[in-house]
């Protein structure tokens, strides 16, 4: 269903002159368009128009935000050159604009679909390409060009506040699923932008931290997922992050942003910055940072400056005004498409229904789950039961219509819940939630999540009689974060309500044998060794978008089998993990830091971050110093069990090839992800012990059937960067390729001898 919004510049980009005789872009080459263009429209062009609420600083106030509102940001328009302004809009789990329209009845809600994490939890690359199909559509059929997203950033920490948007702790997941979500939403013919370009590692003082770190840590970890997104995708856009790279802005770093990206990976899109990034506009131009987003009044004049006073040479800024250029052509505003500003949103809601089953992951299962077919009462605790949480805040936010609590989701599917629990927690929730949360004024206070009021933890003799109407209970633990703002080590913990909530229940519900499950409905890791023993299951059903409560009652019903495994660990002390040593830990120093407050003295971990641990990183470090976990690496539970057989390895070409027989041996019909971890042999260099270079997840494969899943790692990806010699280095030897359900779980070895080489790189960093 398209209809017909005309669009007066693609008009214009028809005919090959304007009415003076100037080029028209479309029309004329590229080239000839720059040609024409006076520096002061090139200037313009390489800066966005500038954002609601800083009109003062913007170079075109207003006029075109009305494009589609609510998007992030537009580019610059140059009519007599039929050069448009096309749309730039958040973000990872979903179109980000506005809901609804100033006299206008129509409404322009987006799906929320599952947050990042959840959907690296599915491990599937198909699937995960199928939900960013149906994301670029909204994308597409509300008029936006390019979507913010998706963000890659590396789980660092637990604690990071953004870690929802991100994917994994480990760089190959990172990478594979960044890629998979922009082949999917690019199938529009709409743009992406892979974020944030890089190491932005905690949201505490983002614009002012400097993160130091070593160059090999540096391109094994922060940069490698990035490196598969461009070479496994072609992005149309990257978006540089807003923090210092060993003392340079990333954003003002030619080595990351052209030699790294372009020469290196060959990235062939436009890179933006993230709104507001960076400091020196002529820095930012030199480093092929092409656009400067959302754009300031004060970047326009130190471009013209800095072009006139010969600090930028003109032909670096044609060449960024030309990657603009490039992208404006590809754009869907460009080529006049008529958009509908109807998507299926109905299909779309199916679409996260469905795929947010299969990223949850099932970390406890005593034979509770999936509910017997006598289960029909359920006593559901926990605020967030009723007010769940659909994703994270901020640009990573999405504005649906509608979220489903776990109180709706198990009502369609035909539970009965308890009608007094429901009556109680619906007034506790309305009467609490308004008490820790004071009236603010803060324009900025819609953006950062709401404070949760304590659990309710009910006394023995009411629960009494709750545990005699009921089959069952749920609780449902929450946790919301967002940009700005890390996460407080409180946050990771259970609170003391929570934890007596969990003991009292479990108290109660087994005294009369019957079952209690947890569900989590979070966006980062929280601290779950200390009570995981309590309750009959647990599952992690993350933030699961819009139709979240739906996704876990088809899972807790079996409608759906649990298929996700951890992309990330779970420790058993925050303080287990290396980089806790080097983290803002409840500081409060917010976006801004102590730098923007002419500060003296620098602040650790503040204005700037060690990452003491180098390469290791989550699994890699806990494996290597072999500290024990609450659920390791690439774990999660199924309702069926797995075997795995038959392993092989050959290794041909530049390549080795594993494959192993997987057969469901249970009585569920489920999906299984497999995974190849690999050693190297003992060389110059220390290692991890192991690390994930491949993975795949089997067809649904019914009791009894099996798949041959074949898992393939290039010679290249085995290597590691020497920062002696400037160079990624395979040694040769003999490889062990461990083939495991989790990264504790490893099912068998095959060893494959392999050839080694060296490839030097450019000195940087
Ligand atoms: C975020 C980006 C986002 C941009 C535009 C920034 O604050 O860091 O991820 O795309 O805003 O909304």
């Amino acid at each position: 269903m398209k209809h017909t919004i005309l669009l007066t510049m693609s008009a214009a980009a028809m005919v090959a002159c304007g009415p003076k005789g100037d080029p028209q872009l479309g029309h004329a080459s590229i080239d000839k368009v720059v040609a024409a263009m006076t520096l002061e429209e090139k200037a313009h062009l390489v800066i966005g128009t500038g954002m609601a609420g800083t009109d003062g600083e913007a170079p075109v106030v207003g006029a075109t935000r009305n494009l589609v509102p609510g998007a992030a940001g537009t580019t610059y328009p140059i009519p007599r050159l039929g050069i448009p302004s096309i749309v730039l809009a958040d973000g990872p789990a979903g179109l980000r604009i506005n809901p609804t329209r100033e006299g206008d009845s129509n409404t322009y809600y987006c799906t929320h679909f599952p947050i990042g994490t959840l959907l690296a939890s599915t491990w599937d690359q198909e699937l995960v390409e199928s939900v960013g199909d149906a994301i670029g559509e909204e994308v597409l059929e509300y008029g936006a060009d390019v979507l913010l997203a998706p963000a890659l950033n590396i789980h660092r920490n637990p604690l990071c506040g953004r870690n929802f948007e991100y994917y994994s702790e480990d760089p190959v997941v990172s990478g594979k699923i960044a890629a998979a979500y922009v082949r999917g939403v690019q199938k529009n013919n709409v743009g992406t932008s892979i974020k944030h370009f890089a190491l932005n590692n905690q949201e505490t003082n983002r614009m002012g931290n400097d993160a130091r770190v070593s160059p090999r840590a540096i391109r094994e970890i922060y940069l490698k997922g990035f490196e598969i997104a461009v070479k496994e995708s072609q992005p149309w856009t990257v978006m540089s992050s807003y923090n210092y790279l060993n003392g340079v802005y990333t954003s003002e770093s030619k080595e990351l942003q052209t030699t790294i990206l372009r020469d290196d990976w060959g990235f062939e899109g436009m890179v933006m910055t993230d709104w507001f990034g960076g400091k020196d506009a002529v820095a930012q131009m030199y480093a092929g940072n092409d656009m400067l987003q959302p754009g300031r009044a004060g970047q326009f004049e130190d471009i013209v400056e800095g072009v006139k006073s010969g600090r930028l040479a003109e032909a670096d800024l044609d060449r960024n005004v030309r990657r603009v250029l490039e992208l404006i052509v590809k754009s869907p505003r460009f080529k006049g498409y008529e958009y509908s500003n109807k998507p299926d949103l109905k299909a779309h809601a199916a679409v996260t229904r469905q795929s947010a089953t299969e990223g949850m992951v099932l970390l406890e299962n005593n034979g509770a789950l999936p509910f017997s077919p006598e289960i029909k009462n359920v006593a559901l605790f926990g605020n967030t039961s009723y007010d769940f949480i659909a994703g994270g805040t901020g640009s990573g936010n999405v504005n649906r219509a509608y979220t489903v609590s776990l109180l709706e989701g198990l009502g369609n599917v035909g539970y009965n819940v308890d009608e007094s629990l429901k009556t109680f927690y619906e007034k506790y929730i309305e009467v609490e939630t308004a008490k820790v949360n004071p009236k603010s004024d803060d324009p900025m206070a819609h953006f950062f999540p709401k404070n949760r009021p304590a659990e309710y933890v009910p006394e023995a003799k009411a629960l009494a009689g709750t545990v005699n109407k009921n089959d069952v209970a749920i609780i449902t633990i929450g946790r919301n974060s967002g940009e700005f703002l890390d996460r407080k080590l409180a946050d990771f913990s259970l609170s003391k309500e929570e934890t007596r909530l969990i003991e009292s229940v479990c108290e109660a519900f087994h005294a009369a044998g019957k079952k209690v499950v947890v569900v989590l409905n979070i966006g980062g890791v929280i601290e779950t060794a200390s009570w995981k023993h309590l309750p009959d299951a647990v599952l992690c059903a993350w933030q699961a978008g819009q139709e979240g409560g739906n996704s876990v009652a088809d899972v807790l019903k079996g409608n759906a089998c649990p298929s996700g495994k951890l992309t990330m660990t779970f420790p058993v002390a925050y303080g287990d993990h290396a980089s806790s040593r080097n983290f803002p830990i409840d500081l409060e120093f917010g976006m801004f830091g102590k730098t923007m407050n002419e500060k003296k003295e620098s602040v650790r971990n503040v204005d700037y971050t060690e990452y003491e641990e180098g390469i290791y990183v989550g699994y890699r470090w806990f494996d290597k110093e072999n500290i024990s976990v609450s659920y390791p690496f690439g774990y999660g539970l199924s309702y069926t069990s797995f075997v795995y057989d038959e392993p092989s390895v050959k290794h041909t070409g530049k390549k080795t090839e594993v494959t192993v027989k997987v057969t469901n041996t249970g009585n569920f019909a489920g999906k299984e992800v497999v995974q190849l971890y690999v050693s190297a042999p003992k060389g110059a260099m220390d290692k991890p012990l192991k690390e994930l270079k491949a993975f795949a997840k089997t067809r649904e494969l019914k009791p009894g059937e099996s798949e041959v899943v074949t898992l393939s790692v290039a010679d290249a990806d085995l290597s590691s960067f020497d920062e002696s010699k400037g160079a990624w280095v395979t040694d040769a030897g003999e490889y062990a390729f461990h083939i495991g359900a989790s990264s504790r779980d490893i099912k068998s070895t095959v060893r494959a001898e392999v050839k080694g080489s060296v490839t030097k790189v450019n000195e940087l960093l």
